[in-house]
């Protein structure tokens, strides 16, 4: 009897993953240290501290960052976002510590770019490490509310003061409505027409934030670590009202739009890159990076390997940068 030939399976996609120079030659995505930018967080004095829900990652203060930085752009990191940890007698209703040209940021921002001059920087525009709420601007009269038009003309204090001291991009986390029109417009009036808008454009009140709060003391402002954005922040249910407003920042004069969370938001990270032509970033945020700690902790998993696998799946997506507490491992 004629024994059947196995070879009945003409079509065999295991035929470029069989080796190791195989698979190294048929590899669609990468992800190396250009690709990232480092959030670094400051603080006022000579001291820097560490950040429990953060591992490997501290307030640092000026003088530190500085050396922190310049290792980053020796070892050819993409970039740095800046974050500041105020004492708590400084912040107020108002966040008028936001807009203060000789304030923490501007400081920083300065003597980076004196120390730097091509590396990029990029600076938050948000009041919540500022306000003694811990919200992203001001309340309304009820106190229930952040009140959108009563914050963009402090947004836009707080751009110019960041542009001027040498941000090459300001980054509105804020999510107010027509924020980014507005700071386009008063950038390009006061003559820092090269600066640019990151915008947090697609950013979803997500559980995942609570050790950056811990590392800025918006937890501590508010007196409760249940912090409730969502009256501003995106309804992690919704694909297209966050479609609909991440078009809206590009129209506006976006220049770079993000996706925020990045890891469990990949499905709006690959819409939005087939729906713009602008440049994409996604912010791997706080809690991802303690997930993946803690499970490596606990040796679950193997935090090298998750890792990779973490940033490669959001630069699969679609993100072009990312924002990852991983980016000084590369
Ligand atoms: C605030 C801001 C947040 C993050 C960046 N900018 C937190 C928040 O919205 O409460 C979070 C980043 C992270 O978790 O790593 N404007």
């Amino acid at each position: 009897m004629k024994e059947e030939h196995p070879a009945s399976i003409p079509i065999r996609p295991r035929r470029i993953r069989r080796t190791a120079a195989l698979r190294r030659l048929f590899s669609e995505t990468s992800v190396g240290p250009a690709h990232c930018i480092a959030p670094l967080f400051v603080q006022e004095g000579t001291r820097s501290t560490s950040i429990s829900s953060l591992p490997g990652h501290f307030r640092f203060s000026i003088s530190d960052l500085r050396r922190e930085a310049a290792r980053l752009a020796r070892r050819g990191i993409g970039g740095i976002a800046l974050f500041p940890c105020l004492a708590q007698n400084l912040r107020t209703a108002n966040a008028s510590a936001a807009y203060n040209p000789k304030g923490l940021i501007p400081r920083t921002l300065r003597a980076l770019k004196k120390d730097l001059p091509d590396f990029p920087l990029f600076a938050d525009v948000a009041l919540d490490p500022y306000t003694s709420h811990g919200h992203d601007g001001v309340l309304n009269p009820s106190g229930q509310e952040v009140d959108n038009d009563k914050t963009i003309p402090l947004l836009i204090k707080q751009a110019l003061v960041l542009a001027e001291a040498g941000a090459d991009f300001v980054a509105p986390s804020d999510m107010m409505d027509g924020r980014i029109d507005a700071i386009r417009r008063a950038l390009d009036l006061s003559g820092f027409t090269s600066t640019g808008i990151l915008s947090y454009a697609a950013k979803f009140a997500s559980s995942l934030y609570g050790p950056f709060r811990d590392a800025v003391g918006s937890t501590q402002s508010a007196g409760t670590n249940s912090l409730d954005k969502r009256g501003y922040q995106a309804d992690p249910a919704n694909r297209r009202a966050i479609l609909r407003d991440a078009l809206l920042d590009e129209a506006e004069g976006a220049d770079i739009l993000m996706v925020k969370p990045a890891g469990p938001y990949l499905d709006i990270l690959r819409d939005l890159r087939e729906s713009t032509h602008l440049p994409l970033a996604a912010y791997q945020v706080s809690g991802e990076y303690a997930q993946i700690h803690a499970a490596a902790q606990k040796s679950w998993t193997d935090l090298r390997k998750t890792r990779d696998e973490s940033l490669l799946s959001i630069r699969r997506a679609g993100a072009d940068i990312i924002f990852t507490y991983f980016a000084k491992d590369f």
